[in-house]
């Protein structure tokens, strides 16, 4: 593979569907074929941006409206663009990250209330950038979620919604793919993690050639 530019990969999917999984098995391919790439996520992946992800995964479900959570998303993510995923791009890296604005259109725009143009307008003004490749990963959400909330992480604010804010989510991401068809590709995440995480590898390949 050969990349001249730096290369902005994101991973999005329900809570549990197996991003973290596969952003770490992508990092590693890559990393063993000699490529210079970085691992981060959202909310985070920036000192300010990890005080901001700790306000909005714990705690009561009730706990921001969300239109309060699109703005602390955004701020969120800024921070993170600026810090850590524009310099990786500058130096020409591969940048992969775990959720992007994907998850904000989908959680805030279409599951936790309809507010898909305020974050697109906001996303528009304040950060103005997209990935070049999105893997959206498709499982069903009911095995993700007794997979998300086995993992007693503490920071399940998300799952607490529950399974129906969960189907809601799936059908918003499926929807997604279909109108970002150039840089989504949803993946069958329902298949052993080396099956899944084959195709993603052979994905970004093609994309590099
Ligand atoms: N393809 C898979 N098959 C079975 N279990 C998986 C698969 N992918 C991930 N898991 C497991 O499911 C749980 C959730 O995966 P994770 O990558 O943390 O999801 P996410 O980051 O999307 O919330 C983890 O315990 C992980 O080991
Ligand atoms: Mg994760």
């Amino acid at each position: 593979m050969n990349f001249t530019d730096g290369l902005f990969i994101t991973f999005e999917g329900i809570d549990g569907s197996g991003k973290s999984t596969q952003s770490q098995l992508l990092y590693d391919a890559l990393n063993d074929l000699g490529i210079s790439v970085i691992q981060t996520r959202e909310p985070g992946g920036s000192i300010g941006a990890e005080i901001i992800r700790s306000l909005l995964v714990s705690g009561d479900t009730d706990r921001w409206s969300a239109e309060t959570e699109i703005l602390l998303f955004t701020a969120a993510r800024r921070d993170h663009l600026e810090k850590t995923i524009q310099p990786a791009l500058t130096k020409n890296q591969i940048v992969i990250c775990d959720r992007f604005v994907d998850s904000t259109r989908v959680y805030q725009g279409v599951a936790r209330a309809d507010l898909r143009q305020t974050v697109d307008e906001l996303h528009s003004i304040i950060i103005k950038k997209e990935p070049d490749i999105t893997f959206i990963i498709d499982t069903d959400p009911e095995k993700s979620l007794t997979r998300g909330l086995a993992r007693n992480s503490g920071e399940d604010r998300f799952e607490e919604f529950g399974l129906e804010f969960q189907k809601k989510l799936r059908n918003g991401f499926s929807e997604l793919s279909k109108t970002e068809k150039s840089r989504c590709h949803l993946i069958n995440g329902m298949r052993s993690k080396e099956e899944v995480s084959n195709d993603i590898l052979n994905i970004v390949k093609d994309y590099a050639k």
